[in-house]
Formats: structure tokens, C-alpha cells, sequence
């Protein structure tokens, strides 16, 4: 495996060692306990900030202040100037996007080739949101009632918003979160992961800087035990938008229970990607292999469960393990590094483990297998890209979430066996097929239960296509007009005219 040094890394001006404060109210303040966390880079463990830990005490407080808002002056801002808040927060992203990208990669580790790469996607969420700002509205629907009666709805922003976001992404997941809110005249309080809080802090900023007006955003880091439970349970709180591992995502719904606030869940996943023997294997190989060791394998929709056709098992299996072998690990600030570290050494730990209960269970490592325990990466949170062969459906690797750089690569042979093997997991989010064949794509893309089915690529993402899952990946979708409306609720209006 190829391997780059550790670079070193002029300060960066956000995570420079210094203590950052939580945004309430659209003022930067203390926790109300005094306590901080401290965040460090996964590839290093250097130092990049100490942080404001926020609890109970500090959600109230965010919460009063987004009531306050969104009962406030917010509630008169016309869709056009909500829209233009939007515009300019997309050209300051815009205008400070390497500090950003690089933010997001000391924070959690990702190469800087993948935080700059969401360039597209962030500025695209933003202004796709703008314009849907100005897109919002009701019906006027025609009813059966006797006498004269006109109907009508309106449609209305749903309230306080809670956004509770995992580590794997801050930097698009805080924009999937306040662009939404923002296009609805929705008011915000933001829980970022505590292994990587600083983007949304610095997001904030830049959304002060863009005019947004006190106590629209708040954001308020701490963990998830305190400050999260405080905002999931909370009852002036009328939604939660959480993202993160399915455990949380059922805590959350029984928090919400208390004031029967809106849920929607972007969870987990242990997607299929499957290939077929008459596929464009050029592609598919270096597809199904970054369709699961992209961001180290810490994304939802990972297409982690790898079915490939018995003719061309050994073959395939064998070549992604090749292309995993050959994976640039390293520092994510080095712009050759292909594969950054994990985020943590709790995430360490649980990857670690799964490779441990994979060679158990009787799977062959033909690529990885091991943390890198050698030269400058021993200091990070390194796993080399694994690639099991021999899975069987029913060994934990192949049911399991591992959120790391493993594929568990399965064999198949019939058709309608497949579908079912395939959609044999208590998760429905992403799911590939690699095929040259356009009936057999329309098939199977029909027949996986999941929120996404990606034919002949993996993972494409765009603002205006919703995202999100079946089963136990949760409910609810991000970006699309559905997104849009999972922020707004529908009023109707009767008025007796005759
Ligand atoms: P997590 O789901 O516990 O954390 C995600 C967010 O929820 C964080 O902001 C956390 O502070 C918060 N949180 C935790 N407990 C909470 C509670 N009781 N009430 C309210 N908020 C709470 O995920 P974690 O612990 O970071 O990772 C564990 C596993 O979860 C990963 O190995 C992976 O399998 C999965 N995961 C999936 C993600 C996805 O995008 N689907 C993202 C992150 C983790
Ligand atoms: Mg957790």
C-alpha cells in the first residue's frame, strides 16, 4: 500500500488551538456550566480547538431564542429576502470555500480532495434552496359542500426546528439542515457532532456575517447524551432533523413523544451494490470499490454489502482488492491522500472490531484487514481498505453497519434469489447494480427496497433529487421539493361566501 507522509499544516485561522464559543441568540457565549470539550484532528491528534460544551441549561436558552425569532421579526421576512439570505450565506461559503474544505477535513479527517469536491453540492444546496424559497405555496381546492364555501391551504413554516448532525459530514450536513429552514422561515437550533463541531461553527459565522437575524441559526455543540437529548426531548421544539446511526434515531423518536414533535430520520445503512457478469468491469471496479472506502467507508449510503455474480466472483473481488491495496492512505490535507483516517478512536475501535468478528465468522481479508500501526499514520486513526471475500448473508459483517473502509463481498448466482438476499437487511437506503443490460437494470432497480438505486455509478447526489431511506434508514427526505415541505406544515382555510 502507498503511503504519504503527514504534512505539516500552516495554523489554519478557525482551528488554530484557540476556544471557540456557541452561537445564541446571535450572540457568542459561554455554556451556562463553563465546561468545554476539546476537538483534535484524527490524523494527528493535534489539538485544533477547544469548544463551549452546551447541555440542557444552553439548549433552553437556544431554544427560547429561536421561539423568540421565529414568533418575532422573522415571521415578517417576505420569501424574496429569505431567498436572498440564502444567495449571499452561497457567495460567502463561496468566497471562504478552502478554509471551509480544509475545516472540515483537520476536524474529521476526510482527504481535502473530497471536502473540495463539495463545492458543488454545498453552493448547489444553497441556491437550490433560494430558489424554492420563493416557490412555497398553497392550493385553492375545490370542494362538494352545499351553499357557497371556498377552501383553500396555505402552507406554513413548521416552527422551531432541532437539527442534530453526525461527524461523517458536517459541512454538507449543516447546510442540509439550515438551508431548508431558512427557504421556510423555519428558526434553528443546531447540535453538531462532538467529534467534529467546528464547520457548523464557522458556518454560523458566515450566516451572521450574511445577515441572517438573531436567533434564526443557533448552535449550540456538546454531546449527545446532554445536549442532544435536552433539544431531541424538548418541548417547544417542533421537529428534529437528526442524521446518524438508526440506536439514536429510535432514542429520538421516544424523546419526541412528550410534545409529539415532527421526526424525520437520515440513518444508517448496509446498501448492496451489485454486479452483474455482463457489467462494464472497467468501471465497476473502481466504482464498487469507492462506493464503500470513499470518506473511509463512513457514509450512510456505502454500498457495503458487495453482490457479485458467481461467474465473475474470484476475478472481481480480486481486482477490487487490488484497487484498495493501492489507495493512497494518509493525512486528508495532503492533496494525493485518497483515504484519510476514521474519526475517532471510538470509531477506531468498532472497525477494528468488526475485522476482528469478520476473520471469526471464516471471511478471507484479501485486502487491509488491520489498523496501520506503522511510521506517521500510527498516530492517526488508520485503517487500510479491506476487502472480505467468502461473506455469507447471515455473518454479522454482512447485517452490521461497520462505518468503515470494509467491503463484504457476497456471490450469487439466480436472479429473483438475489433481489431477495439483497433486500434481506433491516436497512433501505442506498443500493447500485452494475449491468450493461437496460431490462435487468429497470427490474432490479424496482425490486430494491431502498431510498436510492444507483445503475452503472454510486452515490450521485444532487439538491433538486430526494434523499433518504426505507425500513430502518429512517424517514423523511433531504433535498428535493420534499425536503421542502418536510419544513412546513398545510392549513386549510374555508370561508362561507354564499
Ligand atoms: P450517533 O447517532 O450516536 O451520533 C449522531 C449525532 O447524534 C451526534 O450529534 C450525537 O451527539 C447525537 N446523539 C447521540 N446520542 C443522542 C441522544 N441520545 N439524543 C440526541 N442526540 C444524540 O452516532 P455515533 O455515536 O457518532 O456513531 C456510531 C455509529 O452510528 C457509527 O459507527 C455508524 O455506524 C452510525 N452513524 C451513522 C451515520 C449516518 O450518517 N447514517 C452518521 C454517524 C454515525
Ligand atoms: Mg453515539
Amino acid at each position: 500500500m502507498a503511503m504519504t507522509q503527514a504534512i505539516p499544516i500552516a495554523r489554519h485561522p478557525f482551528a488554530n488551538g484557540s476556544y471557540k464559543q456557541m452561537l445564541i441568540d446571535g450572540q457568542w457565549v459561554d455554556a451556562a456550566s463553563g465546561k468545554r470539550f476539546e476537538t483534535r484532528n484524527p490524523a494527528t491528534g493535534e489539538l485544533l480547538a477547544t469548544v463551549a460544551e452546551g447541555d440542557k441549561a444552553d439548549i433552553d436558552r437556544a431554544v427560547a431564542a429561536a421561539r423568540r425569532a421565529f414568533e418575532g421579526p422573522w415571521s415578517k421576512v417576505k420569501p424574496f429576502e429569505r431567498q436572498n439570505l440564502l444567495l449571499k450565506l452561497a457567495d460567502l461559503i463561496e468566497k471562504n470555500f478552502d478554509e471551509l474544505s480544509q475545516l472540515d477535513t483537520l476536524d474529521m479527517g476526510a482527504p481535502i480532495s473530497r471536502t473540495r469536491a463539495y463545492r458543488l453540492r454545498v453552493l448547489g444546496m444553497l441556491r437550490y434552496y433560494a430558489g424554492q424559497a420563493t416557490a412555497i405555496h398553497g392550493e385553492t381546492i375545490e370542494n362538494s359542500l352545499p351553499g357557497e364555501i371556498f377552501s383553500y391551504t396555505l402552507k406554513e413554516p413548521v416552527g422551531v426546528v432541532g437539527a442534530i448532525i453526525p461527524w461523517n459530514g458536517p459541512f454538507t450536513a449543516t447546510i442540509w439542515k439550515i438551508g431548508p429552514a431558512i427557504a421556510t422561515g423555519c428558526t434553528v437550533v443546531l447540535k453538531p457532532a462532538e467529534e467534529a463541531p467546528l464547520t457548523s461553527l464557522r458556518i454560523a459565522e458566515l450566516a451572521m456575517e450574511a445577515g441572517v437575524p438573531a436567533g434564526v441559526i443557533n448552535v449550540v455543540p456538546g454531546y449527545g447524551e446532554t445536549a442532544g437529548a435536552a433539544l431531541a426531548s424538548h418541548h417547544d421544539v417542533d421537529k428534529v432533523a437528526f442524521t446518524g446511526s438508526h440506536v439514536t434515531g429510535q432514542s429520538i423518536i421516544r424523546a419526541s413523544a412528550g410534545n409529539l414533535k415532527r421526526v424525520s430520520l437520515e440513518l444508517g445503512g448496509k446498501s448492496p451494490d451489485i454486479v452483474f457478469a455482463d457489467a462494464d468491469l472497467d468501471a465497476a471496479v473502481p466504482g464498487a470499490a469507492m462506493a464503500v472506502f470513499a470518506n473511509s467507508g463512513q457514509i450512510c449510503s456505502a454500498g457495503t454489502r458487495l453482490f457479485v455474480e458467481q461467474a465473475i466472483y474470484d476475478e472481481f473481488v480480486g481486482r477490487v482488492a487490488e484497487f484498495g491495496r493501492k489507495l493512497q492512505v494518509g493525512n486528508g490535507l495532503d492533496p494525493n491522500t485518497q483515504i484519510g483516517p476514521l474519526v475517532s478512536e471510538q470509531q477506531l475501535e468498532r472497525v477494528t472490531g468488526y475485522l476482528d468478528v469478520g476473520q471469526k465468522e471464516g471471511a478471507r481479508a484479501l485486502a487491509g484487514g488491520a489498523r496501520i500501526t506503522e511510521g506517521p499514520l500510527a498516530k492517526g486513526y488508520f485503517v487500510s481498505p479491506t476487502v472480505f471475500a467468502g461473506v455469507q448473508d447471515n455473518m454479522r459483517i454482512a447485517q452490521e453497519e461497520i462505518f468503515g473502509p470494509v467491503i463484504s463481498a457476497i456471490a450469487f448466482k439466480d436472479m429473483d434469489e438475489l433481489v431477495k438476499r439483497a433486500n434481506a437487511t433491516m436497512f433501505g437506503l442506498g443500493s447500485g447494480l452494475w449491468t450493461r443490460d437496460v431490462s435487468k437494470a429497470h427490474h432490479v432497480a424496482k425490486s430494491l427496497r431502498a431510498g436510492s438505486v444507483w445503475v452503472n455509478c454510486y452515490q450521485a447526489m444532487d439538491p433538486a433529487v430526494p434523499f433518504g431511506g426505507y425500513k430502518m434508514s429512517g424517514y423523511g427526505r433531504e433535498s428535493g421539493k420534499q425536503h421542502v415541505e418536510e419544513y412546513l406544515n398545510v392549513k386549510a382555510v374555508w370561508i362561507k361566501t354564499g
